[in-house]
């Protein structure tokens, strides 16, 4: 039977009928794909843990130990290797883009992984992860919403599961099936440089917010992921492991009873949702690296809380535990981690586990209970049953619709930090003009994770910037004059306003760490060039967290948050010139 399926043919099968055809093709045993095809693994009628006991049944521990790994993409150069080594799980890391980046060549390297795990002998489909934090974001093309600081400054459940949705519809377009979020850190230190990945450092609202996004994810069949476990957003300044870091892959060093006040309610809402999968962070709790903590992931986690999911490791996050990198798997295969994010060496994992197996130094109830937890969650997010035919069409991403969301996720998290009765500004002032590093640059609106792992300076993906958004908004008998350094043509008479946009220029993880978290230079240059020539100066930040302006701001009219708003940057202006009133709140402290 010929492989090469017409387009209409591959969308109109279910997972395991073109399972049945990968079989026949090739494996030599028709019978074995023919006894295959009514096992009850395979009826949709039955229990999810029905399903889970047949095919565990089934399963050799060659087998169980390859449902164990997350492989990052292009360490699988032979897409055969995933049914050699039963791969249960690929990862597109940040900026693990196909080339060329578009909506069709993800779906089609998706499929081609699908497709080699069909060819297994029991057919069990991948779980292939993202780290969609903020949209689809590594899909150039994709709606690029508000990081989730800023959907923490519009403190709206209903929205961020609206948002969560059209992610998920995002993802699920181009094949993927498993986002890496929400991050349910509740961050202490804003000098750490993930602080705009969370929705902020109020507990309660961190929950509240990340049962709405794993909603969004779960109503599209995207499974989600809670991270990163625990105390990630406590970590102390000049803890970090990582010598280029300066608090990321750090130490948290705070007693239990505030570990259990305050970092462990998110976990346990969204475990209550049912989440089906933790990840665990590059992080330790007074001096024990919380991979290898039994006591956290499995007497708390999956015990106490009754967590039954699975448990990921963070990229390399094993490696932590030792140099000696087949007692680091032991160690964190036995202290709770279910699924192991390598990213690389598949072939050096299996050969571990299974001397580990053999050896007795891991269990065979431990290898099944990790199997059967990331099979239950295999089932239950539907990748068994799910005819391709299912996905959102591709033409959903990008979308008018999905943008206007966008935008009004921008226009709601927009926070006054000072107001001198100038806001909203007038729509048919005579003269304004507009300036600043981030005004007209949809990477710094944009931030890191996205299209590459650090973002990108510049204006590489569709949106609307923040300029284009204000030209837009203000009357045709506006006068509006652009500098990105604040540099116009000598004149007598003084604008009305100055609005200056400025900020932080993208960064992701440790990357961002900063002991002093302020405008630039150059910003402050702009912000004196404008000041001159204007009568009232606005200032508008663009940043992953609070900036230090207290030395300025008493010379300022306005201030205003816009934190990291994403492709829309129209709904800056929305606010701005009152269409839309402001109604965001401060996620974090911001000094003043
Ligand atoms: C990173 C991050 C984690 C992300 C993972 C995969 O190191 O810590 O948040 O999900 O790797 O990209």
């Amino acid at each position: 039977m010929s492989h090469s399926k017409t387009k209409n043919e591959r969308f109109g099968r279910s997972f395991f009928e073109d399972n049945l055809v990968a079989s026949v093709t090739h494996y030599p045993s028709f019978r074995n794909a023919a006894l295959l095809v009514n096992a009850p693994y395979r009826d949709a009628s039955l229990s999810i843990d029905a399903r889970v006991d047949d095919l565990l049944g089934r399963m050799t521990t060659k087998e169980k130990i390859g449902q164990m790994a997350l492989v990052e993409k292009n360490s699988v150069i032979d897409t055969s290797d995933i049914a050699r080594y039963g791969i249960g799980a690929l990862l597109s890391g940040g900026g693990g883009n196909p080339d060329p980046n578009t909506p069709e060549a993800w779906r089609e390297m998706v499929e081609n992984f699908q497709r080699a795990a069909q060819r297994s002998r029991l057919g069990i489909p991948l779980l292939y992860g993202v780290d969609a934090v903020h949209g689809n974001a590594n899909v150039l093309g994709a709606t690029i919403f508000p990081h989730a600081l800023g959907l923490g400054a519009a403190h709206n459940a209903d929205l961020v599961r609206r948002m969560s949705e059209i992610t998920a519809q995002e993802i699920a377009a181009t094949g993927v099936n498993w986002s890496f979020s929400p991050t349910v850190d509740v961050v202490d230190d804003v000098r750490w440089g993930r602080t705009y990945e969370t929705f902020g450092s109020d507990s309660a609202l961190v929950s509240n917010l990340s049962v709405a996004y794993l909603k969004g994810l779960q109503s599209q069949s995207v499974m989600g992921t809670a991270k990163h476990y625990l105390g990630t957003g406590a970590m102390a300044w000049g803890s970090s492991t990582n010598p280029s870091f300066r608090i990321d892959q750090g130490a948290t060093f705070i007693d239990e009873a505030a570990m259990r006040a305050i970092h462990l309610p998110p976990f346990v809402a969204v475990i209550d949702a049912g989440i089906q999968s933790v990840m665990v962070g590059h992080v330790s709790w007074n001096g024990v690296e919380l991979v290898a903590s039994h006591y956290l992931l499995t007497d708390v986690l999956k015990r106490e809380l009754g967590f039954e999911g699975f448990v990921v490791s963070d990229w390399n996050g094993v490696d932590e535990i030792s140099n000696d990198a087949s007692l680091a798997v032991v160690t964190a295969i036995n202290a709770g981690v279910d699924m192991v994010m390598l990213p690389f060496d598949y072939k050096t994992f299996t050969s571990d586990m299974k001397y580990a197996i053999d050896s007795g130094a891991i269990s065979h109830n431990r290898l099944n209970d990790a199997a059967r937890r990331i099979l239950r969650a295999k089932f239950s997010t539907g990748l068994f049953d799910t005819k391709l035919i299912d996905s959102p069409a591709i033409n959903t991403i990008g979308s008018a619709e999905h943008r206007a969301v966008a935008r009004e996720a921008v226009q709601q998290s927009m926070v006054i930090l000072k107001d001198t009765n100038i806001l909203p500004l007038n729509k048919n002032l005579s003269h304004i003009v507009v300036a600043g590093s981030s005004a007209n640059n949809l990477g710094r609106q944009s931030g890191g994770w996205t299209v590459e792992w650090q973002g990108i300076d510049g204006n590489w993906i569709p949106g609307t910037t923040i300029l284009d958004g204000i030209k837009n908004a203000i009357d045709e008998q506006t006068t509006i004059e652009y500098s990105d350094t604040g540099f116009f043509s000598p004149r007598n008479e003084r604008a009305d306003v100055g609005i200056v946009i400025v900020g932080e220029s993208p960064y992701a993880e440790g990357v961002g760490d900063n002991e002093h978290p302020e405008l630039s230079a150059e910003d402050l240059r702009t912000i004196a060039n404008v000041k001159v020539i204007s009568k009232k100066i606005v200032i508008i930040i663009v940043s992953g967290r609070p900036l230090d302006i207290r030395p300025y701001v008493d010379t300022w009219d306005a201030v205003i948050a816009a934190w990291l708003p994403g492709s829309e940057g129209a709904g800056i202006a929305d606010v701005l010139f009152g269409d839309v009133p402001f109604s965001g709140t401060l996620p974090v402290e911001w000094g003043m």
